[in-house]
């Protein structure tokens, strides 16, 4: 079912150091920051040759990554993306499967296209996004 990994994010309190320590350490590639305010998430992108990394910081009074910072203070992976051809056959064979789909079905991810997340606790504690190709 899945293809490609898209994307790994990782929360982080403060996006713009967490952006100097992959460029000035390790010589990656990274985006200025970009406020997603719809998401309530800025982000800035590390691109890879074959993958990226989404380094996010909250935005606003109800970040869906707040709770998880809370836990995290220092920040950690968040979840990991995944392709899928078919964002809403996929949700419906995990739905039969007994794996728990958050929220009420397909939302516009952050690249604007539509996206479904799974449980962590039915997936080895990883909150899993799905993404249309
Ligand atoms: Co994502």
């Amino acid at each position: 079912m899945i293809g490609r990994l898209n994307h790994v994010a990782i929360a982080v309190p403060d996006v713009a150091a967490a952006a100097l320590l992959y460029r000035d350490r390790l010589g990656a590639r990274v985006s200025e920051p970009e406020a997603l305010a719809a998401h309530g998430v800025t982000i800035v992108f590390i691109d890879l040759p074959n993958t990226r990394i989404e380094l996010m910081e909250p935005l606003g009074a109800n970040s869906p990554i707040s709770a998880f910072l809370e836990r995290n203070p220092r920040g950690g992976i968040h979840h990991l993306c995944f392709e899928v051809e078919d964002v809403d056959a996929a949700g419906g064979v995990l739905a039969a499967l007994g794996v728990r789909v958050l929220g009420e079905g397909p939302r516009t991810g952050a690249h604007g296209k539509p996206v479904i997340f799974l449980h962590p606790g039915d997936f080895a504690g990883t909150l899993i996004e799905l993404e249309q190709a």
